[in-house]
């Protein structure tokens, strides 16, 4: 039997994915990836679950790309295939993605932790973008989203010289929403998870394309769409219930509608 390189549970309305390559670090070769990009389009696709929260091990979340099983590949095989370009599927999950981060989270794996919508670490993890000691640069996303998270000048200090910053480095910087003792880490994030699995699905739908938003537009525009968005979901039943429930001084019960 071939060797299942992820992991998939529900818990209550959250998928777990979580890197199971633990020979290697969790490196990401073209079988993981896929994996982690169709569980996800697979929880999307079922109503009841709200929330993802991807996973690695202890050491790993994920060392990053499969350096072994890129090495020997020529440009022109990179440049058809779009090596890395399917990632945009995953980017383009609407519901809200947690990774989970223990070990290192580097190259790739700091891009896939980014590529989340935040990332809960613990004072052991490991983060950086080495791809200069391998003679490339960051490929799937390290230069755009690193810089965006924690400023240019700390990301060239990451992508120039190859070092690991450590968590309560990361969290300082701004990349790690929250920095947890490294054995509550994943139940840190899935506690995140299940609260917003609480909320209503189109309402947290909406909220995540609203901050995302806030990175492909002018301020303007970005607070257009904020408010129109804000307007329209004055047509969810949902918004109906949050705010009776506000006024009567009971808790929501929203149906996703
Ligand atoms: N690709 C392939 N295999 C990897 C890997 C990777 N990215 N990272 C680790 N492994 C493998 C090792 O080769 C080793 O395999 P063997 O047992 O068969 O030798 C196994 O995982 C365990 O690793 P180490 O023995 O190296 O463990 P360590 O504790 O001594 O070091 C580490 C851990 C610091 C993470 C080290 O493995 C390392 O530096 N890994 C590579 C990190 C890296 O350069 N990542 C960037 C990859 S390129 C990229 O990601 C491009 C992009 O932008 C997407």
């Amino acid at each position: 039997m071939s060797e299942q390189v992820i992991l998939t549970e529900t818990v209550d309305r959250v998928g777990v994915i979580r890197l199971n390559r633990p020979d290697a670090m969790n490196a990401l070769n073209v079988d993981i990836m896929h994996a982690i990009v169709e569980a996800s389009e697979a929880f999307q696709e079922d109503a009841n679950i709200m929330a993802i929260v991807v996973t690695g091990n202890e050491k790993a979340f994920a060392a990053g790309a499969d350096i072994k099983e890129m090495q020997t590949k020529p440009y022109i095989e990179m440049q058809q295939s779009d090596w890395f370009g399917h990632w945009n599927r995953f980017t383009a999950i609407r519901l809200p993605i947690i990774a989970a981060v223990n070990g290192y989270a580097l190259g790739g794996g700091c891009e896939l932790a980014m590529m989340a919508d935040m990332i809960i670490a613990g004072p052991k993890s490991k983060f950086g973008q080495p791809e200069i000691n391998l003679g490339v640069i960051p490929g799937m996303g390290g230069s755009q989203r690193l810089t965006r998270a924690i400023g240019k000048s700390k990301a060239m200090d990451l992508v120039l010289t190859g070092r690991m910053i450590d968590g309560e480095e990361a969290e300082r910087a701004g990349l790690v929403a929250r920095l947890v003792e490294d054995d509550k880490v994943l139940e840190t994030a899935m506690e995140i998870a299940q609260t917003i699995a609480s909320k209503s699905r189109p309402v947290v739908m909406a909220a995540k394309e609203g901050v995302n938003n806030a990175f492909e537009t002018t301020l303007q525009q970005g607070l257009l769409f904020e408010r129109r968005t804000f307007h329209s979901l004055f047509a969810l039943e949902d918004q109906k219930e949050g705010m009776d429930a506000f006024s009567n001084k009971r808790q929501p019960e929203f149906k996703d509608r």
